[in-house]
């Protein structure tokens, strides 16, 4: 690996306290575990608490992947917080977080990819870093998806959770080096996945309130069929762009939307699910944080060891995705 190569030097997450069971949601609408476990592979996920907004959760990550690479906030060049449930619509969570670290030296900026933004933020970074634009950035993935979920919704209230998950990069000469990436998106599909109320399209009043224009709506159906065919596309355009075969690939870390979207990607792929990381099971849909909150859980878990190529696909509302490969 050459001195200069670029990539992770750095990787941490966090999930809230609080632990919301299938079975605590069966006590708030008509469900069962039976149909969650079926449907979704989810048994549980962390809720964040109320004094806990998305930049707490971004915090707690950013500390963890700073302190593994035992790297100064004050060192920190570049910003970046993948979200859609920013603490506020301005100023950016990248800013708000920028005070709570301290990382007065780094510019910052809010990305907004849905479920790819993490994946998006990475490719972003890692161009002005290998470019030599700035030494080092900082990408956060982060939600706090139980601020914007229907609870009363059962389509879309058991699927998603809240937690944060966030990779220094900088220049690398012992592994994390990132060998390619590509992103893609198609705005035709972007009502199928979507938070109508609150912009500039539909203001808040008491009206949006009312049509509960403040919450997540999906399509779930034509979602799932999307999610796949476009994971498992955006992952065979970067292993081509690699010049590599799906065999090289030692662990995948998709987005965590549902089990059995997981269990398709690796069909298609032709890649064992054994090498497939789970989270959704105890961590529902964490939207921009599901992949960074995956790969911090593999790399500790052991499942990610010194000179694995590890691939990341994503997909998320836009509809947008992404995939990268990363040598350990
Ligand atoms: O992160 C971005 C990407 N997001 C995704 O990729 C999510 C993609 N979609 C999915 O994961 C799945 O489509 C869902 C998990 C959301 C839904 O699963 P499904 O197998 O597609 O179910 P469905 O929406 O077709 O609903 C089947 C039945 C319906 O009842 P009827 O109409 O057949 O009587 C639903 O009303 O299941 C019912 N249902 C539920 N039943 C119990 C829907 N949600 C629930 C629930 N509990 N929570």
């Amino acid at each position: 690996m050459s001195e200069k190569a670029v990539g992770i030097i750095g990787i941490g997450s966090y999930l809230p306290e609080r632990v919301l069971t299938n079975a605590d949601l069966e006590r708030m609408v008509d469900t069962s575990d039976e149909w969650i476990v079926e449907r979704t592979g989810i048994n549980t996920r962390h809720i964040a608490a109320k004094d806990q907004p998305v930049s707490a959760l971004a915090l707690e990550a950013s500390r963890a992947a700073l302190g593994k690479a035992s790297f100064s906030p004050s060192a920190l060049e570049l910003l970046i917080v993948a979200t859609v449930t920013g603490d506020m619509p301005f100023p950016s969570t990248a800013c708000v977080l920028q005070e709570k670290l301290g990382a007065f030296n780094a510019a910052c900026f809010d990305l907004n990819a849905a479920c790819s933004g993490w994946i998006y933020g990475m490719d972003v970074a890692w161009q002005l870093v290998r470019c030599g634009r700035y030494r080092n950035a900082l990408v956060v993935g982060a939600e706090k998806l139980s601020a914007i979920t229907d609870w009363q919704d059962r389509n879309t209230c058991v699927l998603f959770g809240d937690g944060a998950g966030a990779a220094l990069l900088g220049h690398t000469s012992s592994g994390g080096e990132i060998i390619a990436s590509c992103l893609g998106a198609d705005g035709r599909w972007g009502k199928l996945l979507y938070m109508r109320g609150g912009g500039s399209l539909c203001p808040a009043s008491h009206e949006t309130v009312d049509q509960r224009l403040h919450y997540i709506k999906m399509e779930g159906k034509e979602v799932f069929k999307q999610a796949v065919t476009a994971m498992a596309g955006a992952a065979e355009a970067v292993l081509e762009k690699a010049g590599m075969r799906a065999e090289q690939i030692s662990c995948v870390i998709p987005h965590q939307a549902n089990m059995r979207i997981i269990k398709a990607v690796a069909r298609k792929l032709a890649i064992p699910f054994e090498k497939m990381c789970v989270t959704v099971d105890h961590c529902g849909n964490l939207s921009a944080a599901s992949i960074p909150v995956a790969l911090d859980e593999a790399m500790r878990g052991g499942r990610v060891r010194a000179g694995d190529y590890v691939l990341l696909v994503a997909f998320g509302g836009g509809f947008t995705w992404g995939a990268m490969i990363v040598k350990m």
